[in-house]
């Protein structure tokens, strides 16, 4: 993807929407993990930073993360560490001046944060480094959060998302320009580089599909290679769409922990103008009426009902599967009523249960046929 824009550029609403689910996702992120006992340090690296505001003065996503911690009410007794990285050198002058004027603020926050960077370079090229030098020393590169938000499809290759996804407690949060992708789907020349994205060519059998069917396939097919290829446990995506309600670009999270994919869909549901189909749109009208009562307890009740009628499962397996394939987070009230209706049977041993409640993930349960 061509860059042409100047050194600061205008936010648009899409943007600030996906700032809204990094500044969410990080208030309850950094907490969690710097209570960790086995953190000695938790790392954020924001590794296509930007030039840290944007025309109107509006924050950009490295000042983003560093409110995060500075106004958050948890002391940060673990060390935070953020990275930031930025190629373009007009762009990191910029976000050193900008993170300059927070120099006061950093030391009257008695917090033990740390800014590293911002680094003007190629972003791979450090990070395959990093990960190298970790390696070598045998440390934990974890806990950490990599945030990819590149402008296109071709500066992010599943190979540096497989390498990161490799180690303990790491995370990544990453942008994939769909529209690109699609719009540039007949191009030979363009090939490679999706290919990059994609970690081979699977992608390609998007080329033998219906125009209309083609965007779903390429978002499916990612977060497919994802697990397959990169080795992620839990993928989950958020399209944004701009003007028109036309889809501009997905953002993919990726973690090998529940706690982590809750945390994602709780920050992700907050800008969500669809009702339940993780989508924001910069069309979206404030005054029309959403049909927000599209995903609910109830909606839940009769998908799980249907989904496992007949079938045994624990509630770790109906744990996952709300998160992983709904968009719900909780289902624990869900599971009362559906033991209150008869709809379900939980199996001996029970432990120490009462009824109505599931405290036991590997309490057994049984769902009417
Ligand atoms: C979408 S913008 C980042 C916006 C920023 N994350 C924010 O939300 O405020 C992408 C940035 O990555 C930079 N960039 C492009 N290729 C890069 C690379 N290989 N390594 C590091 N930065 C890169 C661009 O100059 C641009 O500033």
């Amino acid at each position: 993807m061509s860059d042409t824009l100047p050194t600061i550029w205008e936010l648009e609403p899409h943007t600030a929407a996906k700032h809204r689910i990094l500044r969410s996702y990080l208030d309850a992120w950094f907490p969690i993990l710097a209570r960790h006992p086995k953190a000695k340090r938790v790392l954020y690296v924001d590794a296509f930073a930007g030039p840290g505001e944007y025309k109107n003065g509006e924050d950009g996503s490295p000042v983003i993360a560093l409110k995060a911690v500075l106004e958050h009410s948890h002391k940060f007794d673990t060390l935070i560490r953020l990275v930031f990285v930025e190629q373009n050198q007009a762009r990191c002058d910029h976000l050193r001046a900008v993170i300059g004027r927070y120099a006061d603020k950093i030391k009257a926050a008695h917090k033990r944060v740390e800014v590293s960077g911002p680094h003007c370079d190629d972003c791979e090229k450090l990070l395959s480094k990093a990960l190298a030098a970790y390696e070598a020393k045998r440390q934990p590169f974890g806990p950490a959060l990599i945030f990819l938000d590149q402008f296109g499809y071709s500066d992010v290759p599943l190979a540096l998302v497989a390498n990161i996804m490799r180690y303990e407690q790491c995370e990544v949060f990453s942008y994939l320009h769909g529209d690109g992708i699609r719009r540039f789907l007949e191009d030979p020349s363009k090939h490679e580089a999706i290919s990059r994205a994609y970690g081979g060519d699977s992608w390609k059998a998007a080329l033998k599909l219906p125009l209309k069917q083609r965007v779903t396939f390429l978002a499916n097919e990612y977060q497919s290679v994802l697990k397959s290829k990169a080795g992620v446990k839990f993928v989950w995506h958020f399209a944004m769409h701009g003007e028109g309600d036309k889809l501009l670009y997905w953002l993919f999270f990726c973690t090998n922990h529940r706690r982590g994919l809750e945390e994602m869909k709780r920050a992700m549901a907050k800008v969500d103008t669809s009702g339940g189909s993780f989508k924001f749109s910069d069309a979206f009208d404030p005054g029309q009426l959403v049909l927000f009562d599209r995903f609910s307890d109830k909606w839940l009740e009769e998908h799980l009902s249907r989904h496992f009628a007949g079938k045994e499962i624990t509630v770790k397996g109906i744990a996952e599967h709300v998160l992983e394939h709904t968009p719900g987070v909780l289902y624990k009230t869900v599971l009362k009523k559906l033991e209150d209706d008869g709809a379900i049977e939980v199996l001996p041993p029970y432990g120490k249960r009462r009824r109505g409640s599931f405290p036991d993930e590997n309490l057994k349960i049984r769902f009417r046929s």
